[in-house]
């Protein structure tokens, strides 16, 4: 029998290339740039499974292509923004995603953004790579402490809780969280969180907010300048989930006038170009949507996607069905 026949939109490590060409009959991206509509198009046509990343927009037009060939898109993330779900269903094309195994790295990134706006390391960095720095003096480039602080969590899934472990753990932080999902008082309690049911209010709480809920039309401008001006001059953002959550107009607006402490962005709408009025701000540090970039982490992910393809053409429901 043929193999069946997969299409990879980017470079993935080469340990998972090498596994998905073993088992499949494979047409890897050896450019690694991002892929047209026509290119996206020509690929549905002829590939049995399409493997897509958040840089891959599979939209209702996309996936109106006629003679489709495809029946799976199994993507690389956990994020499935980028591709109209309801479009997949009514054309009868199953989606995939790869969660778990980045949650960790994420959430590890996320306290590095939050550790490195508090405590100013990108400005330090910046200061002492231009040979400004002047040596050690009492005054010099302080920050916010971090252990013992507020965290409020928009969002309460996988990352988030691996968040609040980290940071009720290993900072002592307090932990609030908002979600509209229902969530056990055992595993809250675990992880010393604390829910509040009004977003607003607990933005006021909060010394460090943090975003983990998904993108797309739901959530969009969710946090947006009432809601900025509800965190206060004290507080800072840290943005890991998608860019569409923040009205980034609001935001740069509110750090330049420092009505937010600062933000710890890896995220931005329209990625990879970046709103430029934030690239002259110190108060904040921004990072090319790193959250899941470790070497393990990406292997896994990809390791994952496999798992998902075999399931599917073997005729089994992948665990990772997301219609
Ligand atoms: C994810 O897994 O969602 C990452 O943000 C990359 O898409």
């Amino acid at each position: 029998m043929d193999k069946p026949r997969v299409i990879v939109t980017r470079r993935w490590p080469q340990a998972v290339e090498q596994v998905l060409q073993r088992r499949f009959d494979v047409k890897l991206n050896e450019r690694d740039a991002p892929m047209s509509f026509a290119e996206l198009q020509q690929a549905l046509r002829e590939a049995d499974a399409l493997c897509p990343t958040v840089t891959d927009g599979i939209t209702a037009e996309l996936l109106d292509t006629a003679d489709m060939r495809v029946r799976l898109l199994a993507n690389f993330g956990v994020g499935f923004n980028h591709i109209d779900i309801a479009a997949a269903r009514k054309r009868g094309i199953s989606v995939t995603n790869t969660p778990d195994v980045l949650t960790d790295c994420t959430a590890d990134l996320a306290m590095t953004l939050l550790l490195m706006v508090a405590r100013r390391a990108g400005e330090g960095e910046r200061e002492l790579r231009a040979g400004r720095w002047q040596g050690w003096r009492p005054t010099h480039m302080t920050g916010a402490k971090v252990t013992g602080k507020t965290l409020g969590l928009v969002g309460f899934g996988r990352i988030a809780r691996a968040m609040a472990r980290k940071a009720h753990f290993g900072f002592g932080m307090r932990i609030l969280f908002h979600t509209r999902s229902p969530v056990h008082a055992e595993v809250r309690n675990a992880l010393g969180a604390t829910p509040v049911a009004n977003l607003d209010e607990m933005l006021a709480e909060c010394d460090f907010v943090s975003l983990h809920c998904p993108g797309g039309a739901a959530t969009r401008h969710l946090i947006n300048g009432a809601r900025l001006a509800a965190m206060g001059s004290r507080a800072f953002l840290i943005n890991t989930a998608r860019g569409d959550v923040v009205d980034h107009d609001a935001l740069i607006a509110a750090l330049r006038e420092r009505r937010i402490a600062g933000a710890g962005l890896d995220v931005y709408p329209g990625e990879p170009q970046v709103p430029p009025a934030l690239l002259g701000l110190d108060n904040v540090v921004l990072l090319p949507h790193l959250g899941s970039a470790s070497d393990e982490t990406r292997i896994a992910m990809g390791m994952r996607v496999i798992d998902n393809l075999q399931d599917f053409f073997d005729g089994r429901v992948p665990q990772d069905r997301v219609v």
